[in-house]
């Protein structure tokens, strides 16, 4: 059956973070259009609204959740509501991230894209994991990024206190996604839950407007024409969320819907390990 034009998602549940915009907004559209049940988060009432109202008038059920995913308590709020309302959760797309070329440090006193992109997908991952663990099969998707392979897990420096460069925390937070969906995949090997990672590729959408660096300002308006389309971005997650072949396939990393190689650092099982131990410290999860 073909994956992307089936109807095959009626029936499940699929939750995606940051689904008010960009690559979030079409793959819930397009999970949506082949009859998934789909969980809306983002930050904004209007613009979470707005999304869940485009869905349904495109024919999909959608459910809206609005937190803040910078901050600890509201991702937590978040994860109780969602557990409240939905007795099942399919597919959960940590999709939520962002590029932000200053410092900034959240009300938890974290760095913000590392806050953002690791801390809030992998809290959000550990509150939901029981109920994913529930359906007979379920996924664990993150968007991570081609970017991945020039960063580096900066252990003596994770919130870039002493020195703060926005591409390098950036990096540093998509391999840490990486990191994250191999080391979490590793831990579920004996469950129905598979964890696998995603680049989507260079996608036009609003990524890095809130605080954009200079490659925001000068590179990415010359280079728009150029990039994909929100849908054409969303398509691997879309493919690893709904493709009736992949209910085995974990610990992968997946560009252009195939799995493919990710960067060396990101198979190190050690660092994989510590920075479980140093995330699960900063969520404050106590894990045995
Ligand atoms: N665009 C690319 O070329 C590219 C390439 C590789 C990887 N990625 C990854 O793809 C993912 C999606 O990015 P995108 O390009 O689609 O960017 P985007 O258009 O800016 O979408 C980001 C989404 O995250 C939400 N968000 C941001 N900060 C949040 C917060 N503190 N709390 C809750 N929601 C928050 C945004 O909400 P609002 O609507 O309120 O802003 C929006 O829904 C990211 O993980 C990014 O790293 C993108």
């Amino acid at each position: 059956m073909d994956s992307i034009s089936g109807r095959h998602m009626i029936g499940r549940t699929v939750l995606i973070t940051g689904g008010t915009s960009g690559i979030g907004k079409a793959t819930a559209l397009g999970l949506a259009a082949m009859g998934a049940r789909v969980l809306v988060t983002g930050r904004d009432t209007r613009r979470t609204d707005d999304t869940a109202r485009e869905i349904r008038v495109a024919g999909g059920t959608a459910e809206v959740f609005v937190a803040d995913m910078s901050v600890q308590s509201e991702v937590r709020r978040l994860a109780d509501e969602v557990l409240r309302q939905e007795p099942r959760i399919d597919v959960l797309i940590n999709n939520v991230g962002g590029y932000w070329n200053s410092r900034h440090v959240t009300a938890d006193g974290l760095e913000h894209t590392f806050a953002v992109n690791h801390l809030a997908p992998y809290l959000l991952t550990h509150l939901l994991l029981e109920r994913l663990e529930q359906g007979a099969a379920a996924r664990v998707v993150t968007v991570a990024s081609n970017a991945h392979t020039f960063g580096r897990i900066d252990f003596d420096d994770l919130q870039g206190t002493r020195s703060y460069s926005g591409s390098r925390a950036y990096n540093q937070s998509k391999l840490a996604n990486v990191l994250f969906s191999y080391e979490l995949a590793r831990k579920l090997r004996a469950t129905a839950v598979t964890a696998n990672a995603v680049h989507p590729g260079l996608v036009s959408t609003a990524f890095g407007a809130d605080d954009p660096g200079r490659v925001q300002r000068l590179f990415v308006p010359v280079l728009r024409p150029f990039m994909k389309s929100p849908a054409g971005g969303a398509a691997t997650s879309i493919h690893l969320a709904s493709a009736p072949g992949l209910d085995r396939t974990t610990g992968q990393y997946f560009v252009r819907s195939k799995s493919a190689r990710s960067s060396p650092r990101s198979y190190e099982e050690s660092v994989a390990a510590h920075l479980w131990a140093v995330s699960a410290d900063l969520v404050g999860l106590f894990i045995p």
